[in-house]
């Protein structure tokens, strides 16, 4: 019996967690009501003003004042939602794409509770995550810190995070609001959103993280509909969509995302700007005094002021951070761990690696296995393909660049790419102390079973000789991008990757080892899709998409390849043949800051390529096992304005693993929706010959679409089709239901 054990789990996990130290929403405000009550206009203002980048004392990426005679902290904001970043003995878990390409609530959640516990070991109040952009286009530089393509999975990789990180009782942090979907000009463009499209893809895993409390939004650095997000009334003032939608918390700035006046932000809804002071992208229009002249000539009334404060003090009561809240013991401003301000306190912990690189082998995807075996039976030994038999293998290649340790002390952005991909650069890049690159853990593994040899630059000469003859060759390749910050560039990408080719030749160099070995497995890095257009050659048995692994990038791929762990990842987004297949573009060239129309409205990726009739190369949701699954037995249920879809999935194989069955919905016509929505997904762990059922529930709001003129969720009427399948493509079955 499989029904909903991760929900119980986790709530169980949560509940446990939290009833130590959270009060209610009623407590917190009555406590944070008190205390502003005694405040001076000073020391409201040094919360509401980060302390600045400029400022020596700084101790995180963003800090506020204390009120010491009132027991008020400086509240510390720390990078970033792969791992604390620019902070020693922490650890550097996969970024949010992979943990999204789990299709797990467990690990979702099991990552944001171990952020929990490594930002509150460290002292710091709020965790600048999850991050929940979309990726709008496969290109955009920020794509791999999020969650895809697709709004629901987004939606609950968002819930499952911030559920996990404030079970510890620490603040999490739901950005970028909103539309922040391309690096290039970021710092001015407008996304230009019509309602029902916001709401249904852009705004919908925003709702899902204040569902799960989120206490803090940060507002984006580019403009909505015209107007800068940061005092975008329709997003965060007093009737925005915040508001509407129940958030109890604060909103903070982007790091510089402010502009105008000080009460064009206080009265349209900012709480708290950071980093306080101007910096060369922007910002600053609270210090120097404006705030205060502001609050001063009547302009932000004092209600305006004191509420400010009482939100952003509320969560830390709400979550009990008042209480035994560890110190801050680390100084980002030495990231190399020295300084009397870093204690060097080790928040890395047995279970947190094991958990990193649990989550990189789960978000594996196997995305082709040609596989050969001694006896032509699932059970038989591998001869070609996967998973590679350690006895049968005598002559190993590991070629590329990718299978190698980067330098690890690159700069404090990670805008390097000299070695094994395993995150991208930027603000969301995790402090890469420690890694185990592709090349050490496959010569440990392997020990004396096999020689091994390797060619660890992209040099296409070199890689096809390491690899003639072998009885297995490893290809590592990758694709990376990232923020644009300072507007640097990387192997010359500026922040949004140029295109969706592998890096340093990495195509030809796959192309020209499958030339001399029949037995070529190719492992990609990569922040989103990349062109696979040789893919379909005969002397490529195996195909692995592994994202950006993290820190144990090598332990978790030896961990696939050699079946320690059945790989049960499945894509996240579509990789296509050509950047046409998805619809949208990045705007590179402009005079002056662009006006980005998201007239493709809901159709991203696979909700597109249906609509268009395109066929990608590997669909959302696809990912191979070394087992088999059947699915049989769909009923649907009504329960009141609910259904339960349940279905019976079985292990039909040879090998234990994990499938994770997804429900797509396909609404009535008239409804306006793509051809179908994911609006289910579970994960089923099953031994060789077991099978279970799966239940998933279709609530009101799963079967409605965002009805402009009421300005809410209207749930259609008319025949849905229930689609239950192994990807957006292998529907296995179907149902319907008429409402
Ligand atoms: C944004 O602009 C579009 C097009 O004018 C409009 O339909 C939509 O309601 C606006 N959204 C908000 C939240 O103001
Ligand atoms: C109030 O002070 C702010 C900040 O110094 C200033 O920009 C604004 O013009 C002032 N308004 C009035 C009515 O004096
Ligand atoms: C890391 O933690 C270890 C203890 O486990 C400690 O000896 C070391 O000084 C710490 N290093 C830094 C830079 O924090
Ligand atoms: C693959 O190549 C090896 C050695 O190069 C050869 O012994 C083997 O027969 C080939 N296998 C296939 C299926 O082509
Ligand atoms: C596959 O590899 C073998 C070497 O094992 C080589 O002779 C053959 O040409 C390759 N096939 C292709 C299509 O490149
Ligand atoms: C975006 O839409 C606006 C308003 O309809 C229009 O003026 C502008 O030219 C459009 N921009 C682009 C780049 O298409």
């Amino acid at each position: 019996m499989h029904l909903h054990w991760s929900f119980v789990w986790a709530s169980l996990l949560a509940a446990s967690a939290l009833e130590a130290q959270a009060r209610t929403w009623d407590e917190a405000y009555a406590l944070a009501t008190d205390t502003v009550s005694q405040m001076t206009l000073d020391e409201k203002l040094g919360i509401a003003i980060g302390t600045g980048q400029l400022n020596s004392n700084r101790r995180c990426v963003g800090d506020t004042t204390a009120v010491a005679r009132l027991g008020i902290p400086s509240i510390c904001f720390q990078d970033g939602p792969a791992g604390l970043r620019l902070v020693k003995n922490v650890t550097g878990f996969p970024a949010g794409l992979n943990v999204a390409a789990t299709f797990s609530r467990r690990l979702m959640r099991a990552r944001g509770k171990a952020f929990g516990e490594e930002w509150r070991g460290k002292g710091a109040h709020v965790f600048l995550g999850p991050s929940l952009d979309i990726m709008r286009n496969p290109k955009a530089g920020r794509a791999w810190e999020a969650f895809g393509p697709d709004p629901y999975l987004t939606g609950e990789a968002g819930y499952e995070t911030v559920m996990g990180v404030q079970s510890v009782g620490v603040q999490a942090c739901a950005k970028h609001l909103i539309a922040n979907n391309q690096e290039h000009w970021r710092y001015g463009y407008t996304s230009n959103v019509d309602d029902r499209t916001l709401q249904e893809l852009y705004y919908y895993p925003f709702i899902r993280t204040i569902e799960a409390g989120v206490t803090s939004v940060m507002c984006a650095y580019n403009r909505f509909n015209g107007t800068s997000s940061c005092h975008n009334a329709n997003l965060i003032g007093p009737n925005g969509l915040l508001q509407k939608s129940g958030f109890k918390g604060y909103v903070v700035s982007d790091w510089g995302a402010t502009h105008d006046s000080a009460a064009e932000n206080a009265n349209n809804g900012l709480d708290m700007e950071q980093p306080g002071d101007y910096i060369v992208i922007g910002g600053g229009v609270y210090s120097s005094n404006n705030l205060k002249n502001a609050v001063n000539n009547g302009s932000v009334p004092q209600a305006r002021i004191n509420e400010m404060i009482t939100r952003i003090l509320a969560p830390w009561y709400q979550l009990g951070q008042d209480k035994d809240y560890p110190p801050t013991n680390f100084d980002a401003q030495k990231r190399d761990g020295s300084g009397s301000k870093n204690l060097r306190v080790n928040v890395r912990t047995n279970e947190h690696t094991a958990l990193a690189r649990e989550i990189a082998s789960a978000s594996a995807v196997l995305l082709k296995n040609s596989r050969s075996t001694t006896t032509g039976s699932p059970s038989g030994i591998t001869t070609r393909g996967l998973p590679v038999a350690k006895d049968r293998i005598k002559t190993i290649a590991v070629v590329g660049q990718d299978a190698k340790l980067p330098n690890l002390n690159c700069n404090e952005l990670n805008e390097c790419n000299d070695g094994t991909m395993s995150v991208g650069w930027g603000s969301g890049s995790n402090s890469l102390e420690f890694l185990i690159p592709p090349i050490d853990a496959i010569t440990s593994f392997t020990g004396s079973s096999a020689t091994i040899t390797s060619s660890l630059s992209n040099d296409l000469d070199e890689g096809a000789k390491a690899a003639k003859g072998k009885d297995v060759a490893y290809v590592f390749v990758n694709a990376m991008s990232g923020e644009l910050g300072s507007y640097t560039f990387v192997v010359g990408n500026q922040g949004d990757r140029n295109d969706l080719n592998l890096w340093w030749k990495g195509g030809s160099l796959v192309e020209r080892v499958a030339a001399v070995c029949n037995n070529t497995i190719v492992i990609v890095h990569s922040v989103g899709p990349v062109v696979m257009s040789w893919s379909a050659h005969p002397n490529i048995t195996g195909i692995i998409y592994a994202g950006t692994p993290g820190e144990q990038t090598g332990p978790s791929i030896v961990d696939v390849i050699y079946g320690n762990y059945n790989p049960a990842g499945k894509l996240p987004f579509s990789i296509a043949d050509s950047e046409d297949a998805y619809g949208t573009e990045i705007v590179y060239n402009s005079l002056g800051f662009p006006e980005i129309n998201y007239t493709e409205k809901l159709l991203l990726d696979y909700r597109y390529m249906d609509n268009k009739n395109i066929k990608p190369r590997f669909e959302f949701g696809f990912g191979l096992s070394y087992t088999t699954f059947a699915y049989s037995g769909l009923s649907v249920q009504q329960s009141g304005s609910s259904y339960a879809v349940s279905f019976t999935v079985a292990n039909t194989g040879a090998f234990a693993g994990a499938e994770k069955p997804q429900l797509y919905l396909a609404y009535p016509a008239a409804a306006g929706e793509p051809k179908k929505v994911l609006r289910g997904f579970e994960e089923v762990i099953l031994q060789p010959g077991a099978s279970s059922t799966v239940t998933l529930t279709l609530n009101e709001r799963d079967m409605s679409v965002w009805d402009v003129p009421s300005q809410k969720y209207v749930r259609s009427s008319g025949t849905f089709n229930v689609l239950v399948g192994a990807s957006s493509l292998d529907i296995r079955l179907q149902s319907s239901i008429t409402v």
